[in-house]
């Protein structure tokens, strides 16, 4: 299962304790980050920071250099300690841990991708991969096609033998990415992992990022100072200044909503149409049946949810189509198997808005949405994609 992230009036200061202790009041006080090291000479570096991070979710933190972004990745896997406040995974505070748990955290639940790749020069990329397993203690024939298998996935393959000197930027970025998935962690942290890499390496190297996610039960937390990047990858995004959250929500909270006017800055140069997927406007369907109902739990279903149809997907949350009320009427049938429609679109949430928008056309249904491994991840309507382009 992914994890849930629970931050909680989290602030992390650096300092000596008795200057921390100082500005902790002044953060109080509402003095700012500014004055409060001028005071005290403590680098605040998050500043009270709240939010939830739900399981499955690829959230993206953005903002300009210094705004206390890696400090707040780093917290989370403690490797700063958070001056105030607490972090809880799946509920559990991190600072409760023993030091045993904490060291399974860190080894088994939790991996982090750098900037600087952070390869061992001296190994071979397969020796790269393997790495964290080692440190486990996992046996040789395992640790190899675990390692294997997460070469695989980031499409390297045919370099296991290789050395890193003689890798692109994006290929060691691509080591250094399943260095971090070799333990299949439920928690990823990505700290600008793309930002060394030029424009369109890098949009490659998101579109894989989206299609891995895609296949997936992972948190993953993502670092960027660049806010295309953030919105073309991010389903809820958290805007951070001055070590404080400035705002934080989907790609469309932001266009529609944006908090102040240096949000309005910051989203000024992005293209709405090349940004926003099918999975950001999504709606979470409630007239969902599964096809062992009867007829008649179908039909219940359909009254309940006021809905003249409903969308069908098996015990394993596949989609498989939809049903239409009228259809059904009066029927005792003891399986919708017979009632089933194939016939219609649905979209990948990954799918661009203006590309989903000719794929639809005047569609007047709602349209299931569809990760890789066809599960039902919400629907949409035509009205709705044409409402959120516009806008
Ligand atoms: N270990 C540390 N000791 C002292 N100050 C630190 C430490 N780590 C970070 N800081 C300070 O905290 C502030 C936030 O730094 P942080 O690295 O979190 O920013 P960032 O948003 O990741 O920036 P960038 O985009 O440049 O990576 C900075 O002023 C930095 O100097
Ligand atoms: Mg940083």
């Amino acid at each position: 299962m992914a994890k849930q992230v629970t931050v909680e009036n989290l602030s992390v200061l650096f300092g000596s304790d008795k200057a921390k202790e100082q500005a902790l009041k002044m953060i109080d006080e509402g003095y700012s980050v500014g004055d409060i090291r001028e005071e005290t000479g403590v680098t605040v570096a998050n500043m009270n920071v709240n939010f939830d991070i739900q399981p499955d979710e690829l959230f993206v933190i953005v903002g300009l250099s210094g705004s206390g972004k890696s400090t707040f990745i780093r917290t989370l896997n403690l490797l700063n300690k958070p001056t105030r406040g607490d972090i809880k995974i799946n509920g559990e505070s991190l600072l409760g841990l023993s030091k045993e748990a904490l060291r399974s955290y860190r080894r088994k639940d939790v991996s982090m991708v750098f900037q600087h790749f952070g390869l061992l020069s001296h190994r071979s990329v397969l020796e790269n991969v393997e790495y964290p397993l080692e440190i486990q203690k996992v046996n040789k024939k395992e640790r190899i096609e675990k390692s294997r298998a997460a070469l695989e996935q980031v499409g390297l393959k045919d370099w296991e033998n290789s050395m890193p000197s003689e890798l692109s930027g994006g290929m060691r970025q691509r080591v250094g990415l399943a260095r971090a998935l070799v333990n299949d962690p439920e928690l990823l942290l990505m700290d600008e992992p793309y930002s060394a890499l030029d424009p369109l390496i890098r949009r490659e190297m998101q579109n894989e990022l989206l299609n891995l996610d895609d296949s997936s039960e992972r948190t993953i937390v993502f670092i960027t100072h660049d806010m295309n990047e953030a919105f073309r990858i991010g389903d809820r995004i958290a805007l951070m200044r001055d070590a404080e959250v400035v705002q934080i929500g989907t790609p469309l909270d932001f266009f529609k909503n944006p908090a102040n006017d240096y949000v309005k800055d910051f989203i000024a140069d992005v293209d709405k149409s090349r940004i926003l997927k099918a999975r950001n406007i999504m709606r979470k369907p409630l007239n969902v049946v599964t096809l062992d109902m009867t007829a008649k739990q179908a039909r219940t279903k359909m009254e309940d949810t006021q809905s003249e149809y409903a969308f069908v997907v098996n015990e394993d949350k596949e989609y498989l189509g939809f049903i239409v009320a009228q259809d059904l009427e009066k029927s005792e049938a003891r399986s919708l198997k017979k009632f089933l429609k194939e016939d219609h679109h649905v979209l990948r949430r990954n799918t661009y808005l203006s590309d989903a928008l000719k794929a639809l056309q005047s569609s007047t249904y709602d349209v299931a949405v569809l990760d890789k491994k066809q599960h039902l991840r919400g629907v949409i309507s035509n009205d709705e994609i044409i409402a959120a382009l516009a806008e």
